[in-house]
């Protein structure tokens, strides 16, 4: 990939002020094509108002942000909001819906036909190890946690969208499904080669994921660089003191919420682990 880096999310100058206050300011860096590219810093630095202003849910009071080179405030919001898949920490699915019929929300706003929707659900539940045949039917309360947010990640991408915002996806999982999902999330860039943008304040989770990580602070984005940049050279003593504080269960904390899990959980653990 780095041999042929096309810049394909470019802030430049941009910012943004709440009252008179930087919620944000002076970003400027370049995501490119095909990029996992991850957003690290503490609660209030900064990092979901900058993730937002991609899908111009926030737009900047400074300087600009661009998609393809062409401003996101230019952009027909409907169109850019097609192009761009967004997951949150709780995913809200829609209760009423059938897993199916979540997954396959966005394929029929743009119109895609029934046999077409159909084939790229099964096609994504194979893809997170949900069985077609077991899950297509259900409703969200039928689920568990991890399950719900994995089906939330899949309509997030069924259109197969150009980027894929993430904003803490995974905080709210117990440390083991967390590991589960980062490997199938993981497989799924390199698999698709979606544009991934994804916040966390779990440097390991960063650490284990990014192409690159962009810390920030205050507001600022602090340094940007591979995962052991960043690691082996942090910049200041704030990008060093996250290694510290870095979130690693022990084995003992692992099992335990191993037991605590529903069936359907351990049995996506063990497949993930045993393969
Ligand atoms: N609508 C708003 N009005 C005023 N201030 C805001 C608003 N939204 C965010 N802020 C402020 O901007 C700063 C950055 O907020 P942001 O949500 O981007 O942080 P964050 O890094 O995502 O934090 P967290 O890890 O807690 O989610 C915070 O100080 C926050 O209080
Ligand atoms: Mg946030």
């Amino acid at each position: 990939m780095r041999d042929n880096l096309v810049p394909f999310i470019e802030f430049r100058g941009a910012g943004k002020q709440y009252d008179g206050k930087y919620a944000v300011r002076e970003l400027d860096f370049t995501i490119y094509q095909g990029e996992f590219f991850v957003l690290v810093g503490g609660s209030g630095s900064g990092k979901s108002t900058t993730l937002r202003m991609i899908n111009a849910l926030i737009e900047p009071t400074d300087g600009n942000v661009y998609l393809h080179g062409k401003r996101i405030k230019d952009y027909d919001i409907r169109q850019l909001r097609h192009q761009i898949g967004y997951v949150l920490q709780q995913i809200a699915l829609f209760p009423t819906m059938t897993v199916a019929q979540n997954i396959a929300l966005m394929p029929d706003i743009l119109g895609w036909q029934k046999a077409e929707r159909r084939a790229r659900v099964n096609e994504l539940l194979e893809l997170v190890e949900l069985s077609p045949e077991h899950y297509r039917d259900r409703y969200p309360h039928e689920l568990s946690g991890g399950e719900q947010q994995r089906i939330g990640i899949l309509r997030a991408i069924a259109a197969k969208p150009q980027v894929l915002l993430m904003d803490e996806p995974f905080s709210a999982l117990d440390p083991l499904v967390r590991a589960v999902l980062q490997d199938q999330i993981a497989m799924i860039h390199k698999k698709l080669g979606t544009t991934i943008v994804f916040v966390t304040h779990d440097m390991q989770e960063a650490l284990k994921l990014a192409c690159r990580i962009g810390v920030m602070h205050n507001g600022k984005l602090v340094q940007i660089g591979a995962p052991e940049e960043i690691k082996n050279r942090p910049a200041n003593d704030y990008v060093k003191s996250l290694f510290s504080t870095a979130d690693t269960p022990n084995a003992a904390q692992l099992i335990s919420q191993f037991h605590q899990m529903d069936p359907h959980e351990q049995a996506a653990v063990r497949q993930a682990l045993l393969g």
